[in-house]
């Protein structure tokens, strides 16, 4: 029990550190939060910084997810609780990180970090479609809430078809992620809905 709390606290410390905020000031000198959209994200880090600095968020980022997740597998073996909580707790880490006044992103990268590692098919297909549906209407946020609704559908379809069971831990963080990742959206869902969402590629981002 004492190492579930050790794998979830590292995680959340983990999940803390905001590359997007990092980076920025590392190479512009400024704080991401205060520019394009204000998101600490691999998606305002391409408006703001460009791709390099982006693509290298988005991989840090998955990797927070993954790392929290084995970390979990790691000290507590015995318990299914234990790496999906520890990846829920990066996500909350990244969402509102201990080391940048709480004030961080909207957890896509982490959660799919931590869902490819927890559930791998079900993310996928989830990702697959989330990816496809930004290539066509170029809005990410559609795209990330398209992945964390159908994380957990997938799952239900699976175990009540039979083909696998990921086993209740997995199914209840991933609805709770879902949650965390619909109220992080929520300003770009008010945009979405008026026609004013940015499109991947344009520079704005309209802060909210
Ligand atoms: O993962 C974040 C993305 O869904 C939206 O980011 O900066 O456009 O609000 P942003």
């Amino acid at each position: 029990m004492i190492f579930s709390g050790i794998a979830i606290v590292v995680a959340y410390l983990l999940g803390s550190i905001s590359f997007s905020v990092l980076f920025a000031r590392l190479f512009k000198g400024i704080d991401i939060r205060n520019h394009g959209s204000g998101n600490a994200g691999a998606t305002n880090t391409l408006r703001v910084l460009g791709k390099g600095p982006a693509i290298l968020v988005l991989v840090l980022d998955i990797c927070k997810g993954i790392l929290a997740v084995w970390l979990g597998r790691w000290l507590a073996p015995d318990y299914d609780w234990t790496p999906a909580l520890a990846g829920l707790a990066a996500v909350i880490g990244h969402n509102w990180p201990l080391y940048f006044h709480f004030k961080g992103g909207k957890g896509i990268a982490t959660t799919i970090g931590m869902l490819a590692t927890l559930c791998f098919v079900p993310s996928l297909i989830a990702g697959v479609v989330g990816i496809l549906s930004i290539v066509f209407t170029r809005y990410v946020s559609l795209g990330s809430l398209l992945f964390v609704t159908l994380t957990p559908v997938v799952l239900i379809l699976y175990s009540a078809t039979g083909w696998h069971d990921y086993g209740t831990a997995v199914l209840v963080v991933s609805i709770a992620i879902w949650a965390l990742a619909v109220w992080r959206h929520r300003g770009n869902l008010v945009k979405l809905k008026n026609g004013t969402e940015n499109k991947l590629g344009s520079k704005s981002g309209g802060k909210e």
